[in-house]
């Protein structure tokens, strides 16, 4: 396994659409071996999602995972070529940060409710209903695979806020880092 170098804002991979996965290739050994590499990335940040163009690699390909036994844990799941089904009609905002965009968070809203079907590391298809940090999560990974970072899904850019400060001044709420 390893640690892959992480994409950051202003790098253009980040600004793509990634393409599909060819469900051939998932249980390849080298596709297994990245999906793990993107975990340990994941995990030694650390955070709770990492998409693939993050890793400078287009491909739509997702892992996510917050360990714990608290209302925001949510399983390591990996979710290929991602389609959201359905979304809540309610509408959550939650702070978020992206390994992508060092030292910033931002209050973005989202549904507050997904449901998405993928393929998963096996190539089988996968039924996921999510809420709470999950589906903030999915939501998150999925925009990363059009090109989209959080703080373009921020609709009032008053509440973007510099680390030192948000733990000064915020850190109560909880923080996905993904
Ligand atoms: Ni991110």
């Amino acid at each position: 396994m390893a640690i892959l170098p992480i994409a950051k804002l202003g790098n253009p991979i980040l600004r793509q659409v990634a393409a599909k996965v060819d469900p051939r290739d998932i249980r390849t050994k080298e596709l297994q071996r990245f999906i793990d590499d993107l975990f340990e990335t994941m995990l030694d940040e650390p955070g709770i999602g990492l998409a693939s163009p993050q890793v400078s690699r287009s491909i739509q390909l997702v892992v996510l995972g917050c360990e714990g036994d608290g209302e925001d844990a949510f399983p390591n799941t990996v979710l290929i070529n991602p389609k959201i089904v359905f979304y809540g009609p309610q509408q959550e905002e939650n702070w978020e940060g992206c390994l992508s965009v060092d030292g910033l968070r931002g209050k973005v809203t989202r549904p507050a409710v997904v449901r998405v079907q993928a393929l998963d590391r096996q190539g089988k298809s996968i039924d996921i209903e999510a809420t709470g940090l999950y589906a903030v999560c999915i939501q998150h990974e999925m925009d990363h695979l059009i090109g989209k970072l959080f703080v373009d899904r921020m609709a009032d850019m008053s509440t973007l806020t510099q680390l030192a400060e948000f733990s000064r001044y915020w850190q109560k709420e909880s923080t996905p880092v993904i």
